[in-house]
């Protein structure tokens, strides 16, 4: 298991992408309705400048691109994982970008966007230091009337994943964190079932910073 070094952590996430076709990830998706009423919410247009947070291999990206979406960034720690993101999707409509959130030295240089997507990253960063690099970075990085989507385990969620800890989040933790520069648009609770069948409860948000 990684420890809490960062090289240790991104050999840890390449040798899950490595050893797992994207089907047998735990947190593998196909039905992507739950974000995608969100992102219907925000109106943005399709020349929108997207950042799919700790994107991995996600399935996401293809379902954005076929919506007509042309303006995506993903990121993740796992060059392993943006690899096969990049190879499944060959296109110049997506920009892929290897980094560390808790230790950006791109993210923190790159253009503004107007919508922040992330789904089951943020609940990793376990100590206060790497919330607060990350909600920096957030802060930094979304317009003035851009968006921020958050989909985190909820306080009933699992305690693990991916042989990690995780920290649990609920809409008011969001809110707190995000500050009042930040409204709540919309919350709601999803039970994502894995692939092997297990439950694991949700936390929906999307907020609007003013
Ligand atoms: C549970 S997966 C979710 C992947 C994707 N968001 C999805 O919904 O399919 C967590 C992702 O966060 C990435 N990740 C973990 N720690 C990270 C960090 N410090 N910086 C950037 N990405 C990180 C992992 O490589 C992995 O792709």
């Amino acid at each position: 298991m990684a420890g809490s070094n960062g090289n240790d952590l991104k050999e840890h996430w390449d040798n899950v992408y490595s050893k797992n076709p994207d089907e047998k990830l735990g947190w593998y998706e196909s039905d992507f309705s739950s974000t995608l009423n969100l992102i219907h919410k925000t109106a943005l247009d399709k020349a929108a400048r997207i950042l799919n947070i700790g994107a991995g291999s996600t399935h996401l990206v293809d379902e954005l691109l076929k919506l007509g979406y042309a303006n995506l960034i993903a990121t993740d720690i796992s060059k392993t994982a943006l690899e096969r993101l990049e190879k499944r999707l060959a296109t110049d409509a997506v920009k892929f970008i290897v980094d560390d959130l808790t230790k950006p030295t791109i993210l923190n240089s790159i253009e503004a966007v107007d919508l922040w997507i992330d789904r089951a990253v943020l609940h990793f960063f376990t100590k206060k230091e790497e919330q607060d690099i990350y909600f920096d970075l957030l802060k930094e990085l979304v317009k003035k009337g851009g968006f921020v989507l958050l989909a985190e385990f909820s306080l009933d969620g699992a305690t693990v994943c991916s042989g990690l800890p995780v920290f649990r989040y609920s809409e008011e933790m969001f809110i707190e964190r995000l500050g009042a520069d930040f409204q709540l648009i919309d919350s709601f609770s999803h039970t994502y079932i894995m692939p092997s069948g297990a439950k694991r409860p949700y936390i929906y948000t999307l907020f609007k910073r003013s």
